[in-house]
């Protein structure tokens, strides 16, 4: 599809504002866009949070798709080295920061996602990715978070004594937003579900809620009922066409 003629303008338009109302968190993107500077003012601060759960492609697709969930980025932390890159990291993790509206969802409800996503008593390694960069970590800013972690870890631990918990707990320092390629990874694979998104331009693609949330539909890491919610959306679309489509 390009956007050379008006009927495919429309629709685009008329895509990317159906997506954007799905949600509150998205709602706030629309209104960004439209510039309603007293509105923005009252929008609660959006939080920020990293963790380290093996590749940053998939840890990326594993946050996306909650609501509360504005923004997914992946990069590097935990390590001491300065500017790294993909194929030269240093000591740093392949890591996803998560923005997010506490209101929303709170920094335990990502810990229990952090859980349930990887596996936190292998060694040096995650799945079938070997080595450092797929640690597992915890990255806390300040007491409140520590200590959440630190109970949620504990926690985590008491379910099996027969082996450790290698997961690490470390004060959140410099987080190294990833090159773009490896931004939305899951998503780019997926021509089809950019198409439905307007082909974004990269920068604002990385940026947008609905972006994180399809890039993790397309590896199929959201929770089953959004995993559907997001099917029917989609389909209904393909059915019905642009003229149902208006109603908002
Ligand atoms: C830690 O949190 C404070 C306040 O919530 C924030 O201003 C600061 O940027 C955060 N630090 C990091 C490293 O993200």
């Amino acid at each position: 599809m390009t956007l050379s003629n008006p009927y495919h303008l429309l629709l685009h338009f008329l895509v990317v504002t159906v997506f954007l109302s799905a949600d509150k968190a998205s709602c706030i993107r629309f209104s960004e866009q439209i510039s309603n500077p007293i509105k923005d003012q009252s929008d609660p601060p959006l939080k920020t949070a990293v963790f380290a759960l093996g590749s940053f492609w998939r840890s990326e697709a594993v946050f996306g798709c909650f609501n509360g969930v504005v923004r997914t980025t992946a990069g590097y932390a935990g390590g001491s080295k300065t500017n790294p890159e993909f194929r030269s990291l240093g000591d740093h993790a392949e890591s996803v920061q998560v923005e997010y509206d506490p209101q929303m969802i709170s920094f335990r409800q990502l810990l229990e996602v952090f859980w349930s996503s990887h596996d936190c008593r292998q060694v040096f390694g995650q799945g079938p990715d070997v080595g450092n960069q797929y640690r597992s970590i915890i990255f806390t800013n300040g007491t409140d978070e520590s200590r959440l972690a630190a109970a949620s870890k504990e926690k985590e631990q008491m379910k099996s004594k027969s082996s450790i918990v290698v997961t690490q707990i470390q004060q959140l320092g410099t987080f190294y937003p990833a090159e773009s390629e490896h931004q939305k990874f899951e998503l780019k694979r997926n021509p089809f579900l950019l198409q439905l998104m307007g082909n974004l331009p990269e920068e604002e693609l990385q940026k947008s809620t609905m972006g994180a949330k399809l890039n993790s539909y397309a590896a199929e890491l959201c929770p089953p009922k959004i995993q559907k919610q997001t099917d029917a959306r989609i389909k209904d679309i393909l059915r019905k066409g642009w003229p149902v489509l208006r109603d908002e």
